[in-house]
């Protein structure tokens, strides 16, 4: 008997692998993708062709953080029996269809992008910048066609490549007049960006502002420690402010007991409520957050075998997926198939 299953919706998205995740990577994007595995087909790309756009003088690095990144996944709760997580640069539909999609976009768009505009600006590449790099927005939207996904689980920083792809889905649809591209939806969180430790509006790890999903209790401690409150609150009995206070923008994003955010942000307001004892209750909230990810994540990581082979076996499903739709495409386009 067969039986028909209405298919899941498809969730697509990635990570460049060029450092441990932390949790502005949690807040922003892990925490959506472990909540959606379930209810969605879910495929995470280890991102090292994008990561090679700026890192091509240091392949080795890419490398190295393709395996640290993936047990970043386990750690924080992806499941690999439901997820499929898969290496970028092992799908070469990708880079046909990015090849592709090239013609389907004009430079000063590409050079509009304000996503890539700061990061040309934050990287100092000026007139420099390499090629693949400009084109690494082609490269998403290819990402995320490949796997027809609808949706993209990003920080907010991501929403101009979302709006870059569907462009792009757009004006493949009309020139193949099959509407054979669905188009895709960004998820950002409600809570925005995470700030860094110090308060600056990025959490980085280039920073040295962010704190590692892996982070010893010792770590979060010291990192709560020195976080930034209010300047103004000297003393635990004066008014203090919580807007721009990044212990209380902590709290919000990972505290799950809005009645006890919502007591502290009053009693604080008031005044007689110190630093230390909002610092305490963060720590432990983070704590809580962080220490299974750490247990799981060491118990993957004394198995490097079964993390290598998880990829594989992945990034052989993916090949599989990607390949049918580019097929579909060439088809559609018109190009010779042999
Ligand atoms: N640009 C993303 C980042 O910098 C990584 C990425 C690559 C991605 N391909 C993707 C994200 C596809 C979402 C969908 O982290």
């Amino acid at each position: 008997m067969s039986v028909l299953l209405s298919p899941k919706p498809v969730i697509l998205t990635g990570d460049r692998p060029t450092g441990n995740l932390h949790i502005g990577h949690y807040a922003g994007s892990l925490k959506n993708r472990v909540a959606l595995q379930h209810s969605h087909e879910q495929f995470i790309l280890l991102a090292d062709l994008q990561a090679f756009t700026d890192n091509a003088d240091n392949p080795e690095k890419v490398r190295r953080n393709v395996l640290e990144v993936a047990l970043d996944y386990l750690a924080a709760g992806i499941d690999p029996e439901v997820t499929t997580i898969c290496v970028q640069s092992a799908l070469p539909a990708l880079a046909e269809l990015t090849f592709l999609y090239m013609n389907f976009v004009t430079v000063s768009r590409l050079e509009r992008n304000p996503t890539i505009k700061s990061e040309i600006q934050m990287r100092g590449f000026e007139r420099d910048v390499p090629a693949g790099f400009l084109c690494y927005p082609v490269s998403q939207a290819a990402d995320i066609t490949a796997f027809k996904a609808t949706l993209v689980p990003v920080g907010e920083d991501q929403a101009p490549l979302i709006e870059q792809t569907n462009e792009i889905i757009r004006r493949i649809n009309r020139q193949t007049k099959c509407g054979l591209l669905p188009e895709a939806q960004a998820l950002i969180p409600e809570t925005g960006r995470l700030p860094g430790l110090d308060g600056k509006a990025k959490m980085s790890k280039s920073l040295g502002n962010a704190l590692p999903l892996a982070a010893t209790s010792e770590q979060i401690r010291d990192a709560v420690r020195r976080m930034y409150t209010d300047p103004d609150h000297l003393r635990a009995c004066d008014p203090g402010k919580v807007e721009g206070n990044v212990v209380f923008t902590y709290l919000d994003a990972f505290c799950e007991d809005r009645a006890l955010v919502d007591d502290l942000k009053t009693r604080y307001r008031r005044g007689g409520l110190g630093d230390k004892a909002v610092k305490k209750q963060l720590e432990d909230v983070l704590d809580a957050l962080i220490r299974p990810m750490r247990e799981r994540r060491a118990r993957y990581a004394a198995e490097p075998a079964y993390v290598l082979d998880m990829l594989k076996h992945g990034t052989n499903k993916a090949r599989e997926r990607t390949q049918a739709t580019l097929d579909e495409i060439r088809a559609a386009l018109g190009l010779f198939a042999f």
